[in-house]
């Protein structure tokens, strides 16, 4: 028996997977979010733990006697937030999320200060990565800067609390922009640049490698009997995509969770900076990734329930499962800024072609599409990094609408895929990893393909008009920054 736990940025999901590979059960605890000033998004790192242990003890009550056989348990988590540790291992302010968009000036220094960063880190500077919070702390909040002790990601901090071993994997640790992503180890020179050193890091391993073990407290708490192996986990993309048996070179998948993600796997380091694609380490040895990043993909639903004070499930039910072509309303999903392709913190959301017959439905569409449409240039960006991508598997909580899965095969023009446990596909990777790292086994065994529950196509009859669309949609980016 394996555990994975998902430290998501709406909350954390928990599944306990058996040694047939079957998930036997899950749980989940909601995360809250602050966001105290304009562009800042935060989170209490005891939170995390709290609701990770929470999902844990309710997994353990239900399932008493599979808990007590799990052999490994696998991290997944919110990638790129900056917790900073004091000496004694306590954090010293909230953590600074990845969507969190102040450090765009800090950015840029980082890139003056380090012309090499491009070439060893793989990446543009973006504020949503750790380096340049890092700096921004270090300008704005002195007194706490000098007391950092160690910098660590989220899942790092849950597995710090739950095995007292201060430990990241490499997937993760390529979003801080302190990794060399192609020897697949720190970077001094980077962490100079941050004013940090090697000392400020913890240590690195593969996914799915052990990392540590969980502490008899937590073993005895959870009825757990065996010695339970940590493994190093994954970032949440790369963990999904274990979850997927994405493992193999040119394997894509988009995923629509929190923020929304077009991956693909590379058989090496792979930097594009220029079109604002990341390249970043897999949570296997020996393989990388590029990916597209959204910064608000089903952020943008959840928006928007909150707002009409409907839950996203209601809100779409009018529309059905098939929309007969685009809404007349655009909707541009940068509630959080943007950053593959533009790269902008301070990009906004908006909505465009309002009038007084507009509908809630068309609104709703508006959103589905939006966010279809930014998957858009997310799958362009990737096609100028490294060649086109064909087809893709959808992940995440959005991809549990079929109306949504249908959009995205017509605004994308290429067919997607709703597969089994999508939208819990990280936790279910960080249990294979956990996996892998208990028992060594062949990750080519144990990352099988889930099964494809359907298949959405593009429909001939809305291809034309989702291209256009798209075109005026992509219009409005530009012309928006314009008037700003
Ligand atoms: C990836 C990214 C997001 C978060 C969401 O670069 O910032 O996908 O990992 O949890």
């Amino acid at each position: 028996m394996y555990l994975g736990l998902d430290i998501g940025t709406s909350g954390v999901r928990a599944a306990l997977v058996n040694d047939a590979g079957t998930i036997v059960a899950t749980g989940a605890r909601e995360l809250a979010l602050s966001h105290p000033a304009p562009l800042w998004s935060e989170q209490d790192p005891d939170a995390w733990v709290a609701a990770a242990t929470a999902a844990v003890d309710n997994l353990a009550a239900r399932h008493p006697r599979e808990v007590a056989q799990v052999r490994g348990i696998g991290l997944s988590g919110q990638m790129h937030g900056a917790t900073l540790l004091g000496e004694d291992g306590r954090p010293l302010r909230p953590a600074i999320l990845w969507n969190d968009g102040r450090s765009q000036a800090e950015c840029a220094a980082l890139e003056r200060r380090c012309p090499s960063l491009h070439a060893i880190a793989g990446n543009l500077a973006m504020p949503g990565f750790t380096a340049p919070k890092l700096l921004w702390v270090a300008r704005n909040e002195p007194k706490i800067f000098e007391r950092v002790a160690k910098v660590l990601l989220p899942k790092a901090y849950v597995r710090f609390r739950l095995t007292g071993e201060m430990v990241e994997d490499m997937s993760d640790a390529a979003g801080t922009l302190w990794l060399d992503v192609g020897l697949r180890r720190w970077s001094a020179l980077l962490l100079h640049a941050t004013g940090l050193d090697l000392h400020h890091m913890p240590r690195l391993v593969e996914g799915s490698a052990a990392s540590a073990v969980l502490a008899p407290d937590y073993a005895q708490r959870w009825g757990m009997t065996k010695d339970v192996v940590v493994a190093g986990g994954g970032g949440d993309n790369a963990a999904s995509a274990i979850g997927l048996g994405a493992i193999s070179p040119g394997d894509a998948f988009l995923s629509l969770g929190t923020s929304g993600v077009v991956f693909r796997v590379t058989d090496r380091f792979a930097p594009a900076p220029e079109t604002a694609v990341h390249a970043f380490c897999h949570a296997l040895p020996g393989l990388w990734h590029q990916m597209g990043v959204m910064l608000s993909a089903a952020a943008s639903l959840t928006w928007l329930a909150g707002l009409m004070e409907t839950p996203a499930a209601v809100l779409l039910v009018p529309l059905g499962e098939r929309v007969d072509g685009p809404s007349p309303v655009s909707f541009l999903p940068y509630l959080d800024g943007e950053r593959t392709p533009h790269n902008d913190a301070a990009a906004s959301g908006a909505f465009v072609g309002l009038r007084g017959a507009t509908s809630r439905s068309q609104i709703v569409q508006a959103v589905l599409e939006g966010v279809a449409f930014a998957a858009r240039d997310n799958l362009a960006a990737l096609s100028a990094a490294g060649g086109a991508i064909t087809e893709l598997d959808l992940v995440g909580g959005g991809s549990r609408s079929q109306l949504w899965a249908q959009i995205c095969a017509d605004a994308l023009g290429i067919p997607v895929h709703r597969v089994e446990d999508g939208e819990v596909g990280a936790a279910l990777g960080a249990a294979r990893l956990g996996r892998l790292a208990a028992t060594g086994e062949d990750p080519a065994e144990v990352c099988t393909r889930p099964r494809r529950l359907a298949s959405f196509t593009p429909r001939a009859s809305v291809t034309a008009a989702y291209d256009e669309a798209y075109r005026r949609w992509r219009a409005l980016y530009p012309a928006l920054k314009e008037s700003a």
